[in-house]
């Protein structure tokens, strides 16, 4: 064995700056989800590499951004200009010759999230055998590479790119190397848009995975909506429960849990939509609303409550809360209490909505609270604040349209 060097082969891994790495998987990404998938993706691939390579790790790239996690690898940072893998591989080639790290290197792009150490290692075993001029070639489908296995690496110039494969071939010829031609199910799949990375979700590591399972979340938020074209059969009673825990998840003021939830059984809702319906033509009537009018909007609401699936009332007490003689600072911590609910609410609405049903908030207990006390035979200290109706999506039924948030009438910095 020709080997001089303190370590038989030096691995290399080129990444761009978050900005700049994957343009296409960045597009529709935010530049937090972009930056957090590319470090995530590294940090995979450095897993894999540390579990069966203790020697050199170099990572390449024109950004300071990877200093944290090159230090967390023991890799060295090598700067370049930023131009492309082949200006990466050189700069790496000519820093580990010039220090005289090893007799072959590795050289691997910074997004191969489904890296095993075993498809690794079987590279470093090549390199590592006795055999002196061998080029081992990991070539994607589309005719590019996902990794090098180069030794010797002095005369060898590293090409990238489409047809990058051939060409290495071309040059390991030139270089007189025998060519492995490896198939390393790991390093197979060059991610290149976002759609390819959830396609192979449940292969890549788990930093990766976690980078995919917060864009979830963060794309199961906005794409809440109010679903009210729902159908039945009502929930499960432990699907029920469930929503209602993670509604008790929300935070609360000075550790309370200030809410409390009653399943209405459909025999008790035609009293309570009456008794509800009673107060608020009441209101109406007041207000110089017409018949016309009162009935059409009695009738939608009693419709409502009737064929709901699932219909949930969700109450605040005041247990906990803080008391106080003055009415500012009384009304206020009911604010507090106030605020707890709408979390527990969005959480139970997001819960409902990844779990694919239809679920809509229902204000109308907030205005007709004795009359839902009454017929329900509730507490006098529980509050009726609302119903959440639940059920499954009709299909037909399209939620109203929401334009994507724009920001800049409602955040300001001071
Ligand atoms: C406090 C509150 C009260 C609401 N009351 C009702 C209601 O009585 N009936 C209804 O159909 N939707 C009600 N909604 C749902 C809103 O109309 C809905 O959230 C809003 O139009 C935005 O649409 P989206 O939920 O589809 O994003 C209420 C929402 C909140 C937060």
């Amino acid at each position: 064995m020709s080997n001089t060097k303190k370590y038989d082969t030096a691995v290399v891994v080129a990444v761009q700056s978050t900005d700049n790495a994957k343009s296409r998987l960045s597009s529709g990404l935010s530049p937090f989800h972009r930056r957090n998938l590319v470090l995530s993706m590294l940090e995979d691939l450095l897993i894999a590499v540390r579990e069966v390579h203790n020697g050199p790790l170099v990572i390449v790239t024109e950004s300071s951004e990877y200093a944290e996690i090159g230090e967390r690898f023991g890799a060295d940072i090598i700067f370049d200009d930023g131009k492309g893998f082949k200006e990466a591989a050189e700069t790496a080639i000519l820093h580990i010759s010039n220090n005289d790290l090893s007799d072959s290197i590795i050289i691997l792009p910074g997004d191969l999230p489904q890296a095993q150490s075993s498809d690794l290692n079987t590279i470093l075993e090549i390199l590592s055998s006795p055999e002196s001029n061998v080029l081992a070639l990991s070539a994607s489908e589309d005719g590019g590479t996902t990794a090098l296995g180069i030794k010797p690496y002095a005369t060898f110039s590293p090409q990238f790119g489409p047809d990058s494969a051939s060409k290495h071939r071309v040059e390991a010829n030139r270089n007189a190397m025998r060519i492995i031609e490896l198939s390393l199910n790991s390093f197979k799949i060059d991610v290149d848009t976002i759609d390819d990375l959830m396609l192979i979700e449940n292969t890549v590591g788990r930093q990766t995975r976690k980078a995919l399972s917060t864009l979830t979340f963060e794309n199961s938020i906005s794409a809440r909506r109010s679903f009210r074209g729902i159908i039945g059969p009502p929930l499960e009673k432990s699907d029920i429960e469930e929503l209602v825990s993670l509604a008790m998840t929300a935070p609360a003021p000075h550790h309370t849990t200030p809410w409390r939830f009653v399943v209405i059984d459909s025999k008790n809702r035609l009293d309570l939509a009456e008794n509800m319906g009673l107060k608020w033509r009441k209101d109406l009537q007041e207000d110089g609303t017409t018949n016309d009018v009162i009935q059409k909007a009695l009738e939608n609401s009693k419709q409502r409550i009737m064929t709901a699936p699932t219909l949930l009332l969700g109450c605040l007490v005041a247990d906990g809360l803080n008391t106080y003689a003055d009415t500012a600072r009384a009304e206020a911590e009911w604010g507090l209490a106030q605020h707890s609910f709408g979390a527990a609410l969005e959480n139970l609405l997001l819960a409902a909505h990844t779990r694919d049903y239809g679920a809509y908030w229902i204000s109308a207990p907030l205005y007709a609270q004795e009359a839902v006390r009454d017929s329900l035979d509730l507490d006098d200290a529980w509050q009726p604040q609302a119903f959440v109706a639940i059920g499954r999506k009709t299909l037909d039924y399209k939620p109203f349209e929401r334009p994507p948030p724009d920001i800049s009438n409602n955040l300001i910095w001071r």
